[in-house]
């Protein structure tokens, strides 16, 4: 698969048409362990993806038994009865789409004759018709869910072997599943197949793992093979087999996962979030290792697979992400510009997916993701390729979709983040943006001393945000202050714009405040109606040519009533005066206030959700990795 820190060109994928998937989480066994605890701490892992209801379907002798609960893992955990254990099994977290969260609609389904239990990521777009088929066929349904129309066909095909009843019956399917089935008769063994949502074996010694996301399996092996779509995997207690839809075996490199599994635990702190934020300095830092070049002032990144000539014929940058992503997107886009001068526009992906863009021959694109699995960035991304343009990626999972279908690319290595909110991975994504600027920015107009002397303070990035997070305790009592307002404003201006749309985002998703971010300049413009002594307004302040402007609108803001924090530079005494609140963060060059500024209002939200009693790393209806439209 991939070098550790590059992307590499891989195999083209099998259906590029495949419209959805879902953000369930899949997990399957087959080995000597306790399969329920196995299933359930996979769940577990799963949590973040975010989900609705829960279940699981274990095999023991030639039987199948199946606990399903709305709610959390620990619901189902309770649900299941002391004495149940089995040889083999799988699990589902379920994020409703297809039927209400009930019971009934959690996975895992059955056929008809209680033997084969099959459980869904994705989206049967036939299941209608399929259901009326299978209707007619005598088959009874119980859920309201598109899922159920999987075991049901399945068994139609059924004769002893269950491989090759789901190869009959996958072509029937339309929409996209990673799914796995299990059925009574046939101990021990898994049945995998992937069409758009994404599917994982792990394997271990004596044992085997089937995953959508190796976070599920990270605790008991670190080997890994991810499938593509179009792929089949037949696994067992101690093997496995893979196959395409020309039911041709395919031989598959197994990669090695070099997480530590303390990555995915929250260690001392309270919440995923918490730690996230606190280990920006060291992601920050892995984000740039090996990728600076001292020698010649620039940056290398070799995942990019462009040579020089090729790098130098670029004429624009375009970016595709979505929430936090488009917002490094937002901020790489205006350092591309100003550092290699370069004309570069960051779009959101649920947009231009849906535009017939112009693809201009010398534009280089990027799709900005950290799960590498978002859907209106894939499909957007593919809709870009399919027209003839290189679409690199920023993608911090690597094997993810995004990172496997894109021509190349840099991975950004914050390590896994839990916390629904995105904190690590958005600074990381900026430091990407940030060596890239460098290296195209040296390879036209940028003079050696001048790259020497951003390439030293980009290395001193991870001390700034060091000290910048030192704010904890006075961000944590501002919080307190303004918890209970209805409405935030975060207002900056530059490259600080896009800061206070993240500052906003955060509040919104974790915390459930309704929060706006808008440009300072624009604030007269409209938004300044909304400015009364219950609203806050969250300022961000340079100390460069934006600072005076800056000043100006808060004090439009102050003579109007409206409660000033402002988060600003270190010994700037008369943003200080003018604010309610001051949050310093160290004194850079300007154009590394994104990394400072950002951590304030990552800080501000936390506490805020915390204050307000909110679910911080799970919040309401969000999901860690959208994978529906
Ligand atoms: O995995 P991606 O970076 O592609 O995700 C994009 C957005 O869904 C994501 O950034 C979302 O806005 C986060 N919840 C932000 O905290």
């Amino acid at each position: 698969m991939y070098e550790a820190t590059r992307f590499v060109a891989l195999p083209p994928v099998a259906n590029r048409n495949a419209k959805e998937s879902s953000m369930c989480g899949i997990i399957g066994y087959s080995g000597p362990r306790k399969t329920t605890a196995i299933l359930l701490e996979g769940l577990r892992r799963l949590e973040y993806r975010g989900y609705d209801s829960a279940g699981i379907a274990l095999g023991s002798g030639k039987s199948l038994r199946i606990v399903k609960t709305v709610g959390k893992i620990a619901a189902l955990k309770a649900a299941i009865p002391a004495d149940l254990e089995g040889n083999w099994g799988i699990g589902h977290t379920r994020w409703a789409t297809h039927g209400g969260v009930t019971q009934i609609n959690a996975h895992p389904h059955m056929d008809g004759s209680g033997k084969l239990a099959v459980v869904h990521n994705g989206i049967i777009e036939n299941h209608h018709a399929l259901r009326a088929m299978l209707e007619k066929k005598g088959c009874v349904f119980v859920s309201e869910t598109d899922t159920e129309v999987i075991p049901h066909l399945i068994a139609q095909y059924y004769k002893g072997d269950l491989l090759e009843a789901v190869k009959e019956a996958l072509p029937k399917l339309q929409g996209t599943y990673g799914i796995a089935c299990i059925h009574a008769d046939e101990p021990g063994r898994i049945v995998g197949a992937r069409n758009g949502s994404p599917l994982v074996v792990g394997v271990g010694s004596g044992e085997m793992f089937l995953a959508s996301d190796i976070t599920a399996m990270v605790a008991y092996t670190d080997k890994v093979i991810y499938l593509n779509d179009g792929e089949i995997v037949d696994l067992g207690v101690d093997h496995y087999s893979i196959s395409n839809r020309e039911e041709r075996k395919v031989d598959k490199k197994i990669d090695q996962i070099t997480w530590e599994l303390g990555s995915i635990e929250k260690g001392d702190y309270p919440c995923y979030m918490e730690k996230e934020i606190f280990e920006q300095p060291e992601s920050i830092e892995r984000a740039l290792s090996g990728r600076l070049d001292a020698e010649n002032a620039t940056a290398k990144l070799g995942g990019l697979n462009l040579d020089r000539r090729q790098l130098s014929a670029v004429g624009r940058v375009k970016v595709i992400a979505a929430g936090t992503s488009w917002h490094a997107g937002l901020i790489g886009c205006q350092l591309l510009e100003g550092l290699a001068r370069l004309p570069s526009q960051a779009e959101l992906a649920s947009e231009i997916r849906y535009r017939n863009a112009v693809v201009e021959k010398d534009s280089l694109w990027f799709t900005v993701s950290q799960s590498g699995e978002t859907a209106d960035s894939l499909y957007a991304m593919r809709e870009i390729q399919r027209k003839g343009a290189t679409v690199l990626g920023i993608c911090n999972v690597v094997g993810s979709t995004i990172a496997r279908e894109s021509d190349g690319g840099i991975y950004v290595h914050s390590g896994p983040e839990i916390a629904v909110a995105s904190t690590k991975a958005f600074t990381s994504q900026l430091a990407a943006f940030y060596l890239f600027s460098l290296l195209m920015a040296r390879m036209r107009h940028m003079a050696r001393e001048d790259g020497a002397a951003f390439l030293a303070q980009l290395q001193n990035v991870p001390s700034l945000v060091a000290a910048a997070l030192k704010q904890r305790d006075l961000i944590q009592a501002v919080a307190k202050k303004y918890c209970h307002a209805k409405d935030f404003l975060f207002l900056g201006r530059g490259m600080l714009y896009p800061i206070a749309l993240e500052g906003a985002l955060k509040l919104k998703e974790i915390s459930y405040i309704h929060a706006e971010g808008c440009s300072a300049g624009e604030m007269k413009h409209g938004p300044i109606a909304l400015i009364s002594g219950e609203v806050p307004s969250v300022f961000l302040i340079s100390d460069d040519y934006l600072r005076e402007k800056t000043l100006s609108n808060i004090r439009e803001i102050k003579a109007r009533g409206g409660p000033i924090i402002a988060v600003g530079v270190e010994g700037d005494e008369e943003a200080r005066r003018v604010a309610d609140d001051f949050i310093p963060v160290p004194h850079s060059d300007p154009r590394f206030y994104p990394f400072t500024m950002v951590v304030p209002l990552q800080l501000l939200a936390y506490f805020c959700a915390l204050e307000l009693g909110r679910d911080v790393d799970q919040p309401r209806n969000l999901a860690k990795s959208v994978t529906v439209e």
